[in-house]
């Protein structure tokens, strides 16, 4: 009998290990994206939400397809740009897509 609730306790044990380092992963993961969305605050302004500039559109709610599409442009000069082809270089795939997605689901 005791070795059952030990092992019992072994077993709830280790779910609690695996979850509490799941939900770690995932707030590095969300720290992460919002470390990398944050080097766009200086001019989009914080979170995307645009700051009084008309000639520096806000992020924030823009959806995430728009985002990406703007992105890649901005890469590979198919959009002309005063900054962003220069900033957009900096940027992988996959952390343009993270941006993306984070800029999307944030209230204008
Ligand atoms: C130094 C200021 C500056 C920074 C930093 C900056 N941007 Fe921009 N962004 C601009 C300006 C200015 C424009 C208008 C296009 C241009 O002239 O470059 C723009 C345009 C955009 C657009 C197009 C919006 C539209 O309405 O079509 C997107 C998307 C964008 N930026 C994403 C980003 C992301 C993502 C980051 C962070 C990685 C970022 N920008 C950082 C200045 C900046």
């Amino acid at each position: 009998m005791p070795i059952k609730i030990f092992r019992a306790g072994m077993v709830f044990g280790l779910y609690l290990i695996m979850t509490s380092s799941a939900a770690y992963a995932a707030d590095a993961q969300i720290l992460y994206t919002q470390s990398l969305a944050a080097t766009c605050a200086n001019c989009h302004g914080t979170q995307g939400k645009s700051i009084k500039d008309p000639s520096i559109p806000g992020l924030a709610g823009r959806p995430s397809a728009y985002i990406i599409e703007q992105m890649q442009a901005f890469k590979t000069g198919t959009r002309e740009a005063t900054i962003m082809h220069q900033i957009a270089k900096g940027y992988t795939n996959e952390q343009i897509k993270q941006m993306a997605d984070y800029f999307a689901s944030q209230k204008p």
